[in-house]
């Protein structure tokens, strides 16, 4: 069983973009999996940091059409992802120190904020973008 499982509910109705959370919840998914057959040693180190590089990539990406379509709550929006990837980062540095352990409770955070970030604030920008991404 995925931690996490993608419905309709999260489409945000543009393709390339629905790709991209995809991606996010498999490779959640990916770290449930590994903690949950004991394997995580081997496969949370890479995995997060695989996950660090694509929450880069991904803000970026929606940062860029946020400009591109001049989308007014940009500046808001950035805010949160600028939250999300300090959060990201500070969690991949202490992961590397042994000083914070990748547990199911941390991952429900992860998916959590996830969820919530495209159901409440990505949701926004549909309008803006849809016909041009
Ligand atoms: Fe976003
Ligand atoms: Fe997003």
């Amino acid at each position: 069983m995925p931690l996490i499982e993608w419905n309709s509910a999260f489409s945000v109705g543009i393709q390339k973009i629905d790709e991209q959370h995809k991606k996010f919840f498999s490779l959640i998914n990916v770290l449930y999996d590994a903690i949950m057959q004991g394997k995580g040693e081997v496969v949370v180190g890479p995995v997060l940091k695989e996950l660090q590089q694509y929450v880069i990539f991904h803000f970026k990406s929606e940062e860029t059409w946020m400009e591109l379509y001049r989308y007014p709550d940009m500046i808001k929006h950035k805010l949160e992802h600028d939250a999300g990837a300090k959060k990201v980062s500070k969690l991949v540095l202490e992961y590397e120190r042994g000083q914070q352990t990748v547990d199911i409770e941390l991952l429900k955070f992860l998916s959590d904020w996830l969820q919530n970030h495209i159901l409440q604030v990505d949701r926004n920008y549909i309008p803006y973008f849809q016909g041009k991404v």
